[in-house]
């Protein structure tokens, strides 16, 4: 694997405001991640996202007035969706200003005050220890270099007894060769800092004090989401000028090629503070 430079907080950033920019962040209806068939493949890619959050939730073991954390928010659709729902308090964090606007937007439409956010990094968070009966992390570990600091800060924030939820991508066995250089143009062009193993996802969580209950590999249900993010890309491009237009075309490629590899895999880990 060739050294890429290492990923910040403000690195992610920039990554993020260059999609934007380009309409990619919303390409999949506003959520920023996979979304989920469990049969019928004419259901959308907005309702599919829509179910992959609804997962989420349902590990969380929800009932109203819980507070949770959503560690990387995106646009707030995850954290809304779940407070209007389920009746709980979600405050979502996120190394994005420009996200961190569109999820006060999303919560003062449809949120109902039960949704609130903040810029915040995830290995520093500015809250007191046991603050949160729970958390989810959704595609958003894979941008944070030193996961096992990441989770040790949210093992610090949730009480002891609450649930973690993590939904992330994971290659199924190491990448080498032709593989390798597809996993670092990945990483190079989504400014991930690494996908994980399922056994070094097990690893982080152990690591930090967590202990993981339930660990659930999804890839085949969530795998169409790389081609409809791909189309979605492209079809972008279209309107963008020629050197955004290719940065657009390879990070389309990309996606393509790694929802084709047959160890492209998805995990949804729920873990509980001890
Ligand atoms: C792929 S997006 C997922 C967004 C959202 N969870 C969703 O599902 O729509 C990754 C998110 O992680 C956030 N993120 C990346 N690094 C972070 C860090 N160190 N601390 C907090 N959030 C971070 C990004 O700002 C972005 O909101």
């Amino acid at each position: 694997m060739t050294q890429q430079p290492a990923t910040t907080p403000d690195s992610v950033e920039q990554t993020y405001d260059v999609f934007a920019d380009a309409g990619a962040t919303d390409a999949l209806g506003g959520n920023i991640h996979v979304g989920y068939w469990d049969g019928d493949p004419g259901v959308p890619i907005a309702e599919a996202t829509d179910r992959l959050t609804d997962l989420v939730a349902q590990r969380l073991a929800l009932r109203p007035g819980l507070r949770l954390l959503d560690v990387g928010c995106g646009n707030g659709l995850p954290a809304v969706r779940i407070a209007g729902r389920h009746d709980v308090e979600v405050t979502g964090i996120t190394v994005s200003r420009r996200q961190l606007a569109t999820a006060e937007k999303e919560a003062a439409a449809h949120g109902a005050g039960r949704a609130s956010f903040r810029y915040a990094d995830a290995v520093d968070l500015p809250f007191e220890d046991g603050s949160f009966d729970g958390a989810f992390a959704i595609e958003s570990l894979l941008h944070i270099p030193d996961q096992t600091a990441a989770l040790a800060e949210l093992r610090r924030v949730v009480r002891p007894g609450g649930l973690l939820v993590v939904a992330d991508l994971c290659r199924r066995r190491p990448f080498t060769g032709a593989d390798a250089a597809l996993l670092d143009g990945m990483l190079g062009v989504y400014e991930i800092a690494g996908v994980n193993t399922p056994e070094e996802h097990r690893a982080r969580l152990a690591e930090a004090g967590w202990r993981l209950t339930d660990m659930t590999d999804i890839g085949e249900r969530v795998r169409p989401s790389y081609g409809h993010a791909a189309a979605a890309f492209r079809g972008l491009a279209a309107s963008l000028d020629a050197a955004a237009a290719e940065r657009m075309g390879e990070a389309a490629d990309l996606m393509e090629a790694f929802g084709r590899h047959p160890d492209a895999g998805y995990v949804l880990m729920t873990a509980r503070r001890p």
